[in-house]
């Protein structure tokens, strides 16, 4: 059954009522009820809420989504949330589609946002875990417009020594300030790729100003034909990110020399900081797994999965 649906900007009354629906979804990690506050005060951002009624009462809100608006007219969906009382009514589709009207009738001419996908999604949608996200995307006309394979290990399960061919060179090895990765990244991918993955999340890279500034929570690391960032937790980052003992890599490049850039840099931290971290994920496009699997790494699921970008023109 379709429900209808009544929207509004949030406001600070309505911030416990989102709290409570989001907690009953289930994901203790979920970042929303950390960061909404915050979100309200993002002059970049907007804050929609989601309404059963049209008096659209603080207790009775049903919905979250936010709107962060980029420079270059790209509008970035994220955290879109419904009651688990009444998912699968359209209401998550319809705050969607509330958003994007929203956005390009604030001069935006791209949408996009990221969702986890196995990496046969369109294929075989009854394997996809989000399949709220993906059908969103397929019923508003969205398309994908990047992949990336999701790895991950616990410290502890790193198998670091015994792979053929390590060359343990960390004179290679180089951590390159954040002001110099637009550049590096440019030389490395060729062509460079619009958008440029930082976890659950992208960068454009028509604005290197964003890439070179990301702070210091992200270390650049360079070897060879290969290019990473080191993403640590930080707990002033209001938006998702790595968790406490928790570390993400982005890898680009070349396959081997990926691999052994994770190996050299991994292997310089002492055992007890590599042992402590409880997730390492490791984001990469899906030619680089098969080098980064012999480390350890597995996917969340059997089947191969990861972050998919989708994207919609409204012009
Ligand atoms: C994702 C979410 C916002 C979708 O909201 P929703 O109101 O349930 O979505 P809709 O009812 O509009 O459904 C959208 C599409 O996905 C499908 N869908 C939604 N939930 C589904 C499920 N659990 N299983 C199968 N299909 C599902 C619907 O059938 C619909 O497809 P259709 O248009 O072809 O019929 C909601 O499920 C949610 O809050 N999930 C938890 C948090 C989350 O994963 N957020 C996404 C972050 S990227």
């Amino acid at each position: 059954m379709i429900m209808k649906a009544y929207f509004r900007a949030v406001v600070s009354e309505d911030i416990p009522h989102i709290r409570k629906f989001v907690g009953e979804i289930g994901d203790e990690q979920d970042y929303v009820p950390k960061f909404i506050e915050q979100w309200l005060l993002d002059g970049d951002a907007v804050q929609i809420g989601v309404f059963q009624s049209a008096q659209m009462c603080s207790k009775d809100i049903v919905g979250f989504g936010q709107l962060r608006s980029f420079p270059n007219g790209i509008g970035w969906l994220e955290a879109g949330r419904i009651s688990p009382q009444v998912q699968q009514h359209r209401l998550g589709t319809q705050l969607a589609n509330y958003l994007v009207n929203y956005a390009f009738s604030h001069g935006a001419k791209v949408i996009q946002y990221n969702a986890w996908a196995t990496r046969d999604f369109m294929g075989d949608k009854s394997k996809d875990q989000t399949h709220g996200s993906i059908g969103i995307a397929n019923r508003l006309g969205f398309r994908v417009k990047d992949y990336v394979d999701v790895l991950s290990a616990k410290g502890s399960e790193l198998n670091l020594s015994t792979i053929p061919n390590q060359t343990k060179q960390p004179n290679k090895l180089t951590i390159i300030p954040s002001a110099e990765a637009y550049d590096k990244i440019s030389q490395i991918l060729t062509p460079l790729p619009t958008e440029i993955c930082h976890g659950w999340g992208y960068y454009l890279s028509c604005i290197p100003e964003i890439i070179n500034n990301v702070g210091d929570h992200v270390t650049w690391i360079v070897y060879g034909e290969a290019i990473a960032q080191f993403i640590h937790y930080d707990p002033d980052l209001a938006r998702e990110s790595p968790i406490e003992n928790e570390l993400w890599i982005i890898l680009y490049g070349d396959p081997s020399d990926a691999s052994e850039l994770l190996i050299l840099h991994l292997f310089s931290y002492a055992n007890s900081k590599l042992t402590s971290l409880e997730n390492i994920s490791v984001f990469c496009p899906t030619h680089l797994s098969s080098a980064i699997i012999p480390l350890g790494f597995h996917y969340y699921t059997e089947i191969p999965s990861g972050v998919a970008l989708f994207e919609k023109h409204l012009d």
